[in-house]
């Protein structure tokens, strides 16, 4: 059950009084009539500008998701110090941190001079009044499920509290036209609220994804009324901050050894950008019982399907082995791109056979076994030539004598494992 505070609906309240000697009636223009684009509010960081569809614009919210301590805050921070020596207001409140413990990470981060004003609250009220006087053009609010609005007696996290303090701030955003961030933790149980009950208010949702144990960390749009969805921004975590890295390929390929079976890398894109990225499959002999599937980086139901066709249309009898399949590097994909890299990945391990180390794979796998074109074909070999691939396994349609790199097309899946059965032949 959510408790709800009892107010007319959002909307229909006292803030937008029926205008005086007009009939209530509908305002219509026309579609086709000019506006001007949105001004922007260029951090300077490129990887988070980029992803924001070329800076934050004036009077949107957005939503900062991730897990606790991925680097949300340290994020913000960074391209807060930026916007507030470019003269524009910012005004940090911090709920979960003390003063002091934002002013330590701006002095690791070297950011110590920046002009942006600090405070630690927690009240909704307190905050939207300050605002309100203060007037700032970009405020953060780290973070949302630390706020609690008087009208509700549930606890701050709770989705009550998190909706109604959300739709309070959005509605700030809008009014003043002063863009607001708001940072939500990605929560795994119920007991507070995550950043998804506020997903579908906000203008933009950013998730700022990667794994602890790795250095870098992916900010990706997953929604963005302003720009481009699917864009990533790719930053590496270091002793001072966060780094936008600008060729996240070769951080990706990083570290990579001779060409193993099962090893592929697939020439992917993500967003506008092409990035070449390493998979990694190993077959190996079930020892009793179901064999066992494991996924990390890649979506599982994508892999039985994978295996169903090598199984069904390739002749290639996985029934009785276990097959992991890994993305290296913590890198999450979800390209349809990317099943011809998986099955040469599966078949290169099943054979025991390594694909040509300097070889980037990609297509789409259809259920007929046959691989169909994917888009954006050029940026994908103009990528892999740039470091330094001189061919490429890719859908007929790429085989292009203008490509960059020798393409070798292969129309169905079939025709892969053929490939693969006379390399080990040979
Ligand atoms: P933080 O921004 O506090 O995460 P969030 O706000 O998403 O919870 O970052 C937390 C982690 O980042 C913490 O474990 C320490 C690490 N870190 C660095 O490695 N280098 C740095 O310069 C900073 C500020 C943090
Ligand atoms: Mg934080």
């Amino acid at each position: 059950m959510v408790e709800e505070a009892a107010s007319a609906p959002l909307g229909t309240q006292a803030t937008t009084p029926r205008r005086k000697g007009r009939a209530a009636g509908l305002e219509l223009v026309d579609l086709g009539s000019e506006s001007p684009n949105p001004p922007r509010l260029c951090s300077g960081i490129d990887e988070l500008d980029r992803v924001c569809g070329g800076g934050f614009v004036p009077g949107s919210a957005i939503l900062v998701g991730g897990d606790p301590g991925i680097g949300k805050s340290t994020l913000l921070l960074q391209a807060m110090a930026k916007l507030a020596s470019d003269s524009a207001r910012v005004i940090y409140v911090s709920g979960e941190e003390a003063i002091d413990q934002v002013r330590r990470r701006a002095k690791r981060l070297g950011l110590s001079e920046s002009p942006i004003a600090l405070a630690s609250e927690t009240s909704l009220n307190s905050i939207l009044d300050g605002l309100k006087s203060e007037q700032p053009s970009v405020v953060v609010i780290d973070s949302i499920q630390t706020l609690w609005s008087d009208q509700l007696t549930a606890a701050p996290g709770t989705v009550a509290q998190v909706r109604a303090c959300a739709q309070e701030l959005v509605r700030f955003a809008k009014k003043r036209n002063c863009t607001v961030l708001l940072v939500g933790h990605v929560t795994k149980d119920g007991q507070i609220a995550g950043p998804r009950v506020v997903e579908h208010m906000v203008d933009a949702v950013l998730y700022f994804e990667g794994e602890r144990s790795h250095q870098f960390r992916i900010l990706r749009a997953v929604k963005n009324r302003f720009g481009p969805t699917d864009e990533i921004g790719v930053f590496e975590m270091g002793d001072t901050g966060l780094r936008p890295i600008s060729n996240p390929s070769a951080l990706f390929l990083d570290g990579r050894g001779d060409a193993a079976s099962g090893s592929v890398v697939f020439a992917g894109m993500e967003g506008t950008r092409p990035l070449l990225c390493e998979i990694q499959a190993l077959v190996a002999p079930a020892a009793f019982g179901t064999p066992r599937r494991a996924v990390v980086g890649w979506d599982g139901g994508r892999m039985a399907m994978v295996l169903a066709v090598l199984e069904s249309r390739c002749g290639i009898d996985l029934s009785k082995r276990d097959i992991f399949l890994n993305v290296a590097g913590g890198l999450k994909i979800n390209e349809p791109a990317a099943d011809l890299a998986v099955a040469a990945a599966i078949v290169s391990s099943a054979l025991d056979v390594p694909l040509p180390s300097k070889g980037v794979v990609y297509g789409e796998i259809s259920l007929s076994g046959d691989v169909r074109p994917v888009g954006r074909s050029e940026s994908r070999l103009k990528e892999a030539a740039k470091l330094g691939f001189d061919q490429a396994i890719a859908p007929n349609a790429s085989d292009d004598e203008r490509a960059p790199i020798r393409v070798n097309s292969v129309a169905t899946a079939y025709e892969l494992v053929q490939g693969l059965h006379a390399m080990a032949g040979e």
